[in-house]
């Protein structure tokens, strides 16, 4: 292998950036070339590609966003578009490709090798923290810490006007976000996809603790759970005295310098996913469990069912019920 391409895909995360950082030094480092693709696969079909130096990614390891760019491409679901896809690698002379995203882009991935034999690996790129097979995704650290200050900026301002608020996070069909941020938050209630509830639970939650006299109620809310307006809507009809607002944190989610983790997690990751390239090791992607990077076929991953940490959820209850 002597030239490689990488590209970043769908919603963007913190810490793409360091590991198309990684890539190209640790590339570099082992005599390949390292091809940047512009807009992920919709640069793919249409050949926005450039050779990448080491001085490419100076200064770019904290940034949040890509400096790839990246979009989303239905023309990559298509045999046409892939077709294109691997015309332009075969133009280029690329004989592997870092595909960093989330799962729709892994499946993107996943058509480039089973059906044209691109040897390719993933590495996890989304805030949602969704795919099963690895503990953790890229962006999902920084997100979780953008929501803990918000909720903790939140509460300033609720606190002392006896104000409850919804608060609604991203995650798409994944609760993790919601989870992790309200725990670390010590949220009144969580509510997640992967968890039943009924408003009336979260009526009954509320009137309880207004009742002890914990007037500034945080609920927080995984977008694939709900609607923080509706619910809200929903809690004052309930509790016609109460005084609530809601919000959606939205794309501020996604922003931010990486934490740490985030940093880490993308460096450690993308040198492993370049060395299994160098090894001849490919169609996988790559993660991180127990604090180990490992790597996985790429369709025996996306198989996998993404289980809900349901013990953390319960410790989450037990602690904000006891009065
Ligand atoms: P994410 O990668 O964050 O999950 P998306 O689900 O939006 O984001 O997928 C990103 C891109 O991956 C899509 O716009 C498309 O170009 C490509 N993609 C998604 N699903 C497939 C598929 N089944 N086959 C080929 N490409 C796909
Ligand atoms: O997958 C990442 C994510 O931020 C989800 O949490 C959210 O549902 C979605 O992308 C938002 O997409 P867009 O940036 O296209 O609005």
């Amino acid at each position: 292998m002597k030239r490689i391409g990488v590209l970043t895909s769908g919603g963007d995360s913190q810490g793409m950036n360091a590991a198309v950082y990684a890539t190209v030094r640790y590339a570099v480092d082992h005599g390949l070339e390292v091809y940047g693709i512009d807009l992920g696969y919709k640069g793919l079909i249409e050949g926005k590609v450039r050779k990448l130096s080491v001085t490419d990614v100076d200064d770019v390891i904290h940034r949040g966003g890509t400096i790839l760019r990246t979009a989303r491409c239905d023309e990559m679901k298509t045999q046409e578009g892939q077709r294109k896809a691997v015309q332009t690698l075969k133009d280029n002379g690329i004989d592997g490709l870092v595909v960093i995203g989330g799962d729709g882009s892994f499946n993107g991935a996943k058509a480039l090798s089973t059906g044209f034999g691109v040897q390719t690996m993933g590495i996890p790129g989304t805030i949602d923290n969704d795919l099963a097979y690895t503990d953790f995704t890229l962006g999902f650290d920084t997100a979780v810490n953008v929501v803990m200050n918000t909720i903790k900026m939140l509460r300033d301002t609720m606190s002392c006007n006896d104000r409850s608020c919804i608060v609604e996070v991203m995650g798409r069909n994944c609760g993790d976000i919601a989870l992790y941020a309200g725990i670390t938050s010590a949220a009144e209630m969580i509510l997640v996809p992967e968890i039943p509830f009924t408003v009336q639970q979260v009526v009954d939650r509320i009137k309880n603790n207004l009742d002890h006299g914990k007037m500034d109620n945080i609920i927080v809310l995984a977008e694939g759970a709900g609607k923080a307006e509706d619910l809200r809507a929903e809690v004052k009809k309930a509790i016609p005295g109460i005084n609530i607002r809601s919000m959606t944190v939205g794309h501020l989610q996604r922003g931010g310098d990486a934490s740490f983790q985030d940093r880490l997690l993308g460096v450690r990751m993308a040198a492993h996913a370049v060395q299994c390239l160098l090894d001849g090791k490919t169609n996988r992607v790559v993660g991180v469990r127990h604090n180990v990077i490992i790597d996985e076929d790429i369709v025996e991953a996306l198989s996998e069912r993404k289980s809900f940490n349901k013990e953390l959820y319960a410790l989450a209850d037990q602690l904000v019920e006891t009065f």
